[in-house]
């Protein structure tokens, strides 16, 4: 089904499963620990054998030999991977490093062998005494440094609408700060992990993975093998977050590690490897320079970004949001790109908006408070209906600004001080911070297969996952709608490369994308179910079990000419034309927190917060409570806690686990609410649903800093917000 022109009038509007907040139909298989992840599917092979990973103890260099002899002899020892004995490798797509390193390092924990024993423990032991001899090259790693000599390479990543330069130098106020975000890590709960198994020259695979399709390939690529061979399968996945977009090495090396022992194999990748062997969010430095009236008016908004990555990898996008969120017609954005030896840099939660706004953010908060006026009054001011850089391009929806005046009557914004360091409360110095929430809205080609039984049981197949966020749930609760059945009557088989292809999960296009996908399998079942009971198509109507048409209604099960083991199938994908060119598709909120201070420590507590969205439809208010819940949380962490450490003479991180690697746990998190503006966006998808995941996490940082501000009077522009960059600051306590 091609979309391309906005949805009219659907069977999605009856909204009566869409848009109600019903449970998870997985959620006893979690609560229950029986849903099975990868890791712990011991019945899909027998006689399973254990891989433990080597990373690499360098970060750039050549391996000069390996010494394989004590662990070879090690008890239980089966077989050892290396660069040498695993055959021509080709590279995936998506990797911007080779997955197993050798002779080249990369970056340091790169793979460089896998161990694979007949335990767990033998192959952990036996990979302590893999001797590797390396030869040590410099490299570079320490962005701030990278930076001066990135900067005229790549300025042709500019992208300018007017005379900035001009405009910014006759500008009644301008405001120029740089900002800095820290190396992230995705912190997923469940471990990248794998098992392999081949049969003959086909592989199968069970692993943990966001976009089963891209994975798939790159698998195939890597092992120069035809995709169709290579089955991958990941049905439940304990978090991705972006660190599971993509092939990673506990896949590759499973596979390698399976065919060398002859027997199926399952890695886990410690926890300790994950940092620095997996994706991060690169760092970044943003300088933000806006000019406006002396009223607040921005005439002139300009934002460069610089982080580092390997040859390969690409820039932090974290100027996107400043495209599209604010009025103002001289403008400049662009990012630079470092070369820097550290591991790769890639997506995590909403990669380019989460780091940007917390950097534009506060600039805005600066500019208000510079301006004298409330800063929901700045972006109130500031507001534009169409894209700033083209005014025929309209927003598919934008509201900003009820999303802003919301959130203030809900969160007793009027009461916030407009000077700073004022309010207490015992030894707590108290104030409010806010922001603006931005995140696109993207759409991309989605499939699915559905089926109706004799039972009048509906099964949705599709190779979507479901990455602890809900998709089982709305999908079923999508084809239940289209159907005409309650969810019990509708089986959602998630996660195969067996199914048709989806938009997977990322960049908060899943839940719209899949449940269109979803939609437009329907549509074709409806019509295959009309016929085969002898009923016009065109009028035929589904609810409560039955199709009807022309006052005859037939119930779906026992379907007449269903038997046995017969299935009425359907498959269909949802195709997006232009409307994405022709309209600006993004999602939009307000965050609002309030923030203790303690005036002798500088201890930041987090005392209330609330996120206003506009995203669409909301197919479940309940899972996409929980959403942006999460994301909030993981906002604090971004705000107030998550540095990936560099040690920028050896190159690499140095906190590489969830002791030294700090993210916020239910005592950080107060008091959190969620508003969903009701909207639907029927330029969006046939669902009128737009992304919620991400906008969730999208300002929050800024909020947070800003509310430290108003608490304290100090403003800090270097994430992660700590007391120790506050507390030399502090207003004299006595
Ligand atoms: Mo998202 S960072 O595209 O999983």
């Amino acid at each position: 089904m091609k979309f391309d022109t906005p949805a009219i009038t659907n069977p999605i509007d009856q909204l009566k499963i869409v848009g109600h907040p019903v449970d998870r139909i997985d959620g006893p298989l979690k609560t229950t620990g029986t849903a099975p992840y990868a890791y712990e599917r011991h019945d899909v092979a027998a006689n399973q054998a254990y891989g433990y990973i080597v990373g690499a103890g360098i970060s750039k260099g050549r391996i000069l030999s390996f010494d394989l002899g004590r662990a070879q002899a090690a008890p239980g020892v089966l077989a050892i991977v290396t660069h040498e004995n695993a055959g021509k490798l080709g590279k995936g797509k998506l990797n911007a490093a080779k997955l197993l390193g050798g002779p080249t390092v990369d970056h340091y924990h790169q793979a460089v062998a896998l161990v694979v024993a007949e335990t767990f423990e033998q192959a952990r032991a036996a990979a302590q005494l893999v001797q590797v001899n390396y030869a040590r090259t410099d490299g570079a790693f320490d962005l701030a440094q990278a930076r001066e000599s990135t900067e005229r390479r790549t300025a042709n990543r500019d992208n300018t609408v007017g005379d900035f330069a001009g405009a910014f130098a006759k500008a009644e106020v301008r405001l120029d700060q740089t900002y800095t975000t820290p190396d992230h890590s995705h912190s997923m709960m469940e471990p990248h992990a794998t098992i392999a198994a081949w049969n003959g020259d086909r592989l199968s695979v069970w692993t943990s993975n966001q976009m089963i399709d891209w994975t798939t390939g790159d698998l195939a690529t890597t092992l120069g093998m035809p995709k169709d061979k290579v089955h991958l399968m990941s049905p439940y996945i304990g978090g991705g977050f972006g660190g599971k977009l993509f092939l990673r090495a506990d896949t590759l090396l499973a596979a390698l590690g399976a065919r060398a022992a002859r027997r199926p194999v399952k890695v886990a990748m410690q926890r300790p490897l994950i940092a620095n062997n997996t994706t991060h969010r690169p760092a970044t430095i943003q300088r933000i320079r806006i000019g406006a009236t002396a009223q607040g008016k921005i005439t002139a908004i300009g934002h460069e970004s610089w982080s580092g990555n390997l040859p390969d990898g690409k820039p932090e996008n974290a100027v996107q949001q400043t495209r599209l969120l604010y009025a103002g017609e001289h403008r400049l954005t662009g990012t630079r790109l470092a070369h820097l030896d550290l591991p790769e840099g890639n997506a995590m939660r909403a990669p380019g908006e989460a780091p940007g706004l917390m950097a534009l953010e506060v600039a805005m908060d600066e500019l208000a408070e510079r301006v004298g006026l409330d800063p929901i009054a700045l972006r109130v001011l500031n507001d534009t209906q169409v894209d700033p850089a083209n005014a025929a391009r309209p927003f598919s929806q934008r509201r900003l600004v009820e999303c802003m005046r919301t959130g203030a009557e809900r969160f007793g914004w009027s009461q916030r001080s407009a000077r700073p360091g004022l309010v207490r409360d015992g030894r707590w110095l108290v104030g409010m911070g806010m922001a603006a929430a931005f995140r696109n809205n993207q759409v991309t080609k989605s499939g699915a297969r559905v089926a109706l039984d004799r039972r009048g049981v509906v099964t949705v197949e599709t190779d979507m996952t479901d990455i602890g966020t809900g998709s089982y749930t709305i999908i079923a609760q999508t084809a239940a709608e289209m159907m005409g059945l309650p969810l019990e009557r509708v089986v959602v088989r998630l996660g195969d490369s067996q199914f048709p292809a989806s938009s997977g999960s990322g960049g908060q296009w899943g839940a719209n994308c899949s449940t269109a996908g979803v939609y437009a399998a329907c549509i074709k079942l409806r019509e295959a179910i009309a016929q085969r009971a002898g009923l016009d198509a065109a009028s035929a109507e589904f609810s409560d079990g039955m199709v009807r048409a022309g006052g005859r209604s037939v119930p779906l099960a026992g379907l007449p000419g269903l038997a046995g083991q017969e299935r009425i199938v359907a498959e269909d994908a949802i195709e997006f034309g232009d409307l994405d060119k022709r309209y600006q598709q993004s999602t939009f909120g307000a965050h609002f927190v309030e923030v203790g201070v303690d005036a002798y420590t500088a201890e930041i507590r987090v005392r209330r917060m609330l996120a206003v969205c506009a995203s669409g439809r909301i197919l479940n208010p309940k899972s996409a409570r929980s959403q942006v819940i999460g994301a909030m949380t993981m906002g604090v962490g971004a705000a107030l806690m998550e540095e990936l450490a560099v040690d920028a003479r050896l190159g690499f991180f140095v906190n590489h686990d969830l002791a030294g690697y700090e993210v916020p746990v239910h005592a950080d998190i107060p008091h959190q609410e969620v508003i969903f503006m009701d909207e639907t966006d029927p330029i969006s998808s046939p669902m009128k649903a737009k992304g919620v995941g991400e906008l969730g996490i999208c300002g929050v940082g800024a909020a947070v800093a800003n509310a430290i501000y108003n608490a304290t009077g100090v403003r800090v522009r270097d994430y992660p917000v700590t007391l120790d960059k506050l507390i030399t600051r502090m207003p004299d306590a006595a």
